[in-house]
């Protein structure tokens, strides 16, 4: 089966600086596709050049079987966009924002109706649609900025942060409805910067200053991050200052706050049980299996870089 959407040496330049540098990648039909990266890394420039709203300084994209030479419009057609800005009107009513969007694509009224019924369903609306858009929750005006971005639908949805600013309720809430639009076959593209969220997704790209650093399912990211077991590490007093003595230690390559522990990254595993010993007092360790966030301290912001 074609790719859903497909990515080669993609770069895009503002003036002398390099925001998207060299990326290739492919993503097939139903998957979602999870887009990691700290701020600025170039994620939402790279989703308004697949949506063919920026174009690109060289390389090529192909979104649901077309280039940005088929135009702005066959585009839209196929592909959704919930933007990280919001981009409902809050004085407007869900209703009238709805068919803001259904008149914007020429969706006839009998269709809109029908689709916009089964959309609200699926979120699980609970409101009414004559409610203005600002009397409602964070949550629920993302899952209706959701609706409208499904309204013509598409077979492909890119969402920039939807969850971003929403509570941990309305977040799991946003990913089962990801989790139902990857069963009814659509391709789904989000940005978040949850890991929990991002170990939802199918598969992860993660990026750092405009590039792609690696790709792959979160347990295969695990892999390629972590070649030796990690230690979550519990202080028995405290006291911090084995902090700076056990980061010179020969065995150690990372120590990193997480909440009230530690996470360690050991050179070898061997090595670091004498390590441990000579550290008894101040902390118990244990081999823990890295998540997601451990994925992201050490390939975006630790020392493998
Ligand atoms: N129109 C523009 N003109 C100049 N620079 C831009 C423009 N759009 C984005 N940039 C820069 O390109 C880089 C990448 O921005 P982008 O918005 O793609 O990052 P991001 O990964 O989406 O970040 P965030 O997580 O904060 O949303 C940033 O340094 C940004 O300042
Ligand atoms: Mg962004």
């Amino acid at each position: 089966m074609p790719y859903s959407v497909e990515v080669k040496n993609l770069t895009v330049k503002f003036d002398a600086f390099t925001a998207v540098d060299n990326i290739s990648f492919a993503v097939n039909p139903g998957e979602i596709f999870g887009f990691l990266g700290a701020n600025g890394a170039g994620k939402t420039t790279t989703i308004r050049v697949l949506c063919g709203l920026l174009i690109p300084t060289s390389g090529t994209v192909r979104v649901a079987g077309l280039n940005p030479e088929d135009g702005l419009q066959a585009i839209k057609a196929k592909v959704g966009y919930m933007s990280q800005k919001f981009t409902l009107y809050q004085d407007m009513t869900v209703e009238e924002n709805l068919d803001f969007t259904a008149a914007l694509h020429k969706i006839p009224r009998d269709v809109q109706l029908k689709r916009q019924a089964e959309w609200l369903e699926f979120i699980r609306f609970k409101e009414s649609p004559q409610r203005l858009v600002r009397e409602l929750s964070g949550g629920t005006k993302q899952e209706v900025s959701l609706v409208a971005a499904l309204l013509h639908d598409p077979e492909i949805v890119f969402l920039d942060e939807p969850t971003a600013g929403v509570s941990p309720v309305f977040r799991a809430r946003f990913w089962a409805i990801i989790q139902g639009l990857s069963q009814k076959g659509k391709t789904v593209f989000v940005t978040t910067h949850y890991m929990d969220e991002a170990e939802q997704c199918g598969r992860i790209a993660l990026m750092r200053d405009g590039k792609i650093i690696a790709i792959g399912s979160p347990d295969e990211l695990k892999k390629l991050a972590f070649t030796e077991p990690i230690y979550e590490i519990t202080p028995k007093t405290n006291s911090r200052g084995w902090i700076e003595k056990l980061k010179q230690e020969s065995s150690v390559e990372e120590v990193n706050p997480y909440g009230m522990r530690f996470h360690l990254v050991v050179k070898d595993a061997a090595s670091w049980q004498a390590t441990a010993t000579k550290f008894s007092s101040d902390f118990d360790n244990q081999t823990i299996k890295p998540s997601l966030e451990d994925v992201f301290i050490r390939l975006v912001e630790g020392k493998k870089k």
